[in-house]
């Protein structure tokens, strides 16, 4: 593709005049300038005595010296501040019909009470405590009241099964796991306390105490000496007045822990530090959301994603927002209009989700008759990201929403934006299909396998040079070997994205796909090889391959072939069902896995290699022609006509 193809729908002299080409040359020339500068916007105990140390860690740490704590920034300094009576938090939960507001002075009441609670677990500066929570306010109570005692939490997605909590737990190692007794998904109650009890049973590491928030939906059963009640203990701290203090931190101590999905089974613990994720984060809301403090912010996503912990809790909290905490969906909770109810009612000024939540509303409502009932006038952004934003979606909800609809691509790794289209600093010509350019503080080049840089519009691997801003990942947890492996090593000098893409003349990047076994379902990031792993697990399966293909909502779904044992006589038909349990049962509802496909052979080349993107290609319909070195081109046909029968590809 190329930007002649690419509709544009705005152009520079249709719009204010933009500060970012000066601000990012600004940062290029001086990037230590520029983030002592942002870190102006942060309380901090003792100032950073260097803003970048290039010695420290393992290609260097931001702001070392400083000492800070993100609760007293996101809570605490707003109450000193003259926010106390501002909401700070607003729980929205159409799947329980219930709505709660808590101002920063309550949030401040929530979080050290718990932190007091925490602390009477023995939980101090550098544990860690994981949260297996639904999308209820006290999830961001327990991540605040981590960071302010200095405890390192982890917040564990509900949809994961309890086999990828074990492995979170055997990884992270928490003394305390913070959990309620259910989830709510439309339609049905997630019971979570027995998803928990068999992960514990599952690891080899326990925690010395579980607290349990009970629902009213589903009474969970706690076992003697290891699970408390929570709101029990929350009673009875609040009625002997315990509180904890924010602990004076050092900038690098790590926040905390979020796993996410490698190219094994087994995921990786991206770590997050205190200085630099508040600097960059906070930075991010005026100038890249162009949003100001005591305005309401939305991120409708989960706060078990990067996305939930970035800008549904520190970000608009550190910068004096409100933010909203919606437990529902986009559509069925109750209708296609459900967005726009919250919208209205709590005055968003920006909406932030994944392009399948627009896909979603797209398809109930096309004509989005159900905007017509609320009043969006206040309302002026709405930023897509966590997958690739398709135009046809980009350009639909900039017609019924009548705002710029800005695409900004980003990973776990990183926590903001490496491009995006700043708001704040003045809006640039949106390119349906690109998410505009790269942020102060990325300098992102496209490069072939040699690590030469590619011309414009040509495809490449897409890598960001060293240091890396503040607020991305230092370090996998306690994993700096396989963090230098999985990033730095493939490109000397550069971080490696693990995403393909290119630029145009303008500097704009495109980003097109994962360069790894990555795959992205609903806006979920999930590694077809940990799938491939539990299908190579069931006792029938001789081997395997899962691949990604094109889904017109969730983006993609994953699709898993299977040859099975010499021997086997029971129905393939059943064991693609016990295999599809089977994914659910280990990695969870989450990873969306519905088609299995049992086969005679797997295509592959003469030297072994089995043919996932060929293969892919004939599942999407895309162009495929038959690989010089494949082995037994009959394969690729059986794939073909296996995929036809279930009614995928031509
Ligand atoms: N706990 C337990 N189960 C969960 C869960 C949770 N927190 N979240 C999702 N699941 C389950 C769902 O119920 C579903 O189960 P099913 O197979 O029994 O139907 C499965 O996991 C897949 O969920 P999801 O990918 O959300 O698909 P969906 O069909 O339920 O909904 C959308 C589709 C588009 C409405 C939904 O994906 C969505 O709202 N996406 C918004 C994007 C988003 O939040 N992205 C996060 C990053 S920004
Ligand atoms: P996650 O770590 O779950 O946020 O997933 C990160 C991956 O999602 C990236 O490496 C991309 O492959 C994809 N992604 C996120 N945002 C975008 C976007 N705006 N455009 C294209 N791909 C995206």
């Amino acid at each position: 593709m190329t930007t002649s193809a690419l509709h544009r729908v705005s152009r520079q002299d249709e719009l204010a005049p933009t500060r970012y080409h000066e601000v990012y040359a600004g940062w290029l020339s001086d990037p230590e300038g520029f983030w002592a500068e942002a870190a102006e916007a942060i309380d901090w105990y003792e100032k950073p005595k260097t803003i970048f140390d290039p010695t420290a860690g393992v290609y260097g740490r931001w702001f070392v010296g400083g000492t800070c704590n993100t609760c007293y920034n996101a809570v605490d300094r707003h109450v000193q501040n003259g926010r106390a009576t501002q909401p700070a938090l607003i729980y929205d939960s159409p799947v329980t019909g219930s709505k709660r507001v808590f101002t920063y002075d309550d949030l401040l009441q929530e979080v050290r009470t718990l932190a007091a609670i925490l602390r009477d677990f023995g939980v101090g500066k550098g544990d860690r405590v994981l949260l297996y929570m639904p999308m209820v306010p006290e999830a961001a109570f327990a991540m605040l009241a981590c960071a302010r005692i200095g405890a390192v939490h982890s917040v564990v997605f509900g949809g994961f099964a309890a086999k990828e909590l074990a492995t979170r737990i055997d990884d992270a190692k928490p003394k305390v796991i913070l959990t309620a007794s259910c989830g709510i998904e439309p339609g049905r109650v997630v019971p979570y306390k027995p998803l928990l009890d068999a992960a514990i049973t599952f690891a080899s590491e326990k925690p010395s105490a579980c607290l349990v928030l009970q629902r009213p939906q589903v009474q969970a059963e706690l076992t003697a000496g290891r699970d408390h009640d929570w709101a029990a203990l929350r009673a009875a701290a609040l009625k002997s007045g315990r509180a904890a203090d924010c602990v004076k931190l050092a900038s690098t101590d790590p926040l905390y822990i979020l796993y996410t999905s490698g190219t094994t089974g087994k995921p990786k613990g991206v770590v997050r530090d205190n200085g630099g994720h508040m600097v960059a984060l906070k930075w991010s809301m005026k100038n890249l959301y162009g949003v100001d403090p005591g305005e309401v912010y939305w991120a409708a996503s989960d706060v078990g994603w990067v996305v939930g912990h970035s800008y549904i809790v520190y970000g608009p909290l550190l910068h004096g927002c409100t933010t909203i905490l919606y437990e529902g969906k986009p559509v069925g909770t109750p209708d296609a209009g459900a967005f726009w109810r919250v919208i209205a009612e709590h005055k968003c000024v920006t909406l932030f989700t994944a392009p399948t939540a627009f896909r979603a509303i797209k398809k109930e409502d096309p004509e989005a008759k159900l905007l017509g009932q609320y009043d969006l006038s206040h309302f002026r952004t709405l930023f897509l990201a966590g997958e690739r934003a398709d135009p046809d979606t980009v350009v639909w909800a900039e017609r019924i929403l009548g705002v710029p609809v800005i695409d900004h691509w980003w990973q776990t790794e990183t926590a903001w934006a490496i491009a995006g289209n700043p708001i704040g600093l003045g809006q640039l010509p949106v390119k349906p299909g690109s998410p505009t350019v790269a942020m102060p503080g990325y300098d992102v080049r496209i490069v072939d396998e040699a690590c030469h840089e590619m011309p414009a519009n040509k495809m490449g691997s897409i890598v960001v040079k060293l240091p890396l801003p503040p607020a991305c990942l230092p370090t996998l947890w306690e994993q700096d070997d396989r963090f230098r492996e999985s990033y730095l090593t493939e490109y000397p000098g550069y971080y490696k994205t693990a995403d393909a893409g290119f630029k145009d003349e303008d500097g704009y990047l495109y980003i097109m796909g994962r360069t790894d076994d990555i795959i992205n379902v609903a806006g979920h990031r999930l590694s077809t090889g940990g799938m491939e792993e539990v299908l190579a697990s069931h006792p029938d399966v001789a081997e395997c391959a899962v691949i990604g293909i094109k889904d017109q909502l969730k983006g993609e779904v994953p699709c898993g072939f299977v040859v099975l044992k010499a021997g086997v006589t029971k129905k393939p038909s059943d064991i693609e069902q016990e295999i599809v349990r089977l994914v659910r049962d280990k990695i969870g509802p989450v990873a969306a896995f519905k088609i299995a496909i049992c086969v005679n052979r797997l295509p592959k080349t003469r030297s072994g290699k089995i043919l996932r993107g060929t293969m892919k290609k004939i599942a999407d319909d895309d162009p495929w022609t038959m690989p010089a070195t494949i082995d037994d081109p009959a394969a690729l046909d059986e794939i073909a006509a296996s995929l036809k029968h279930h009614g995928i590809g031509a």
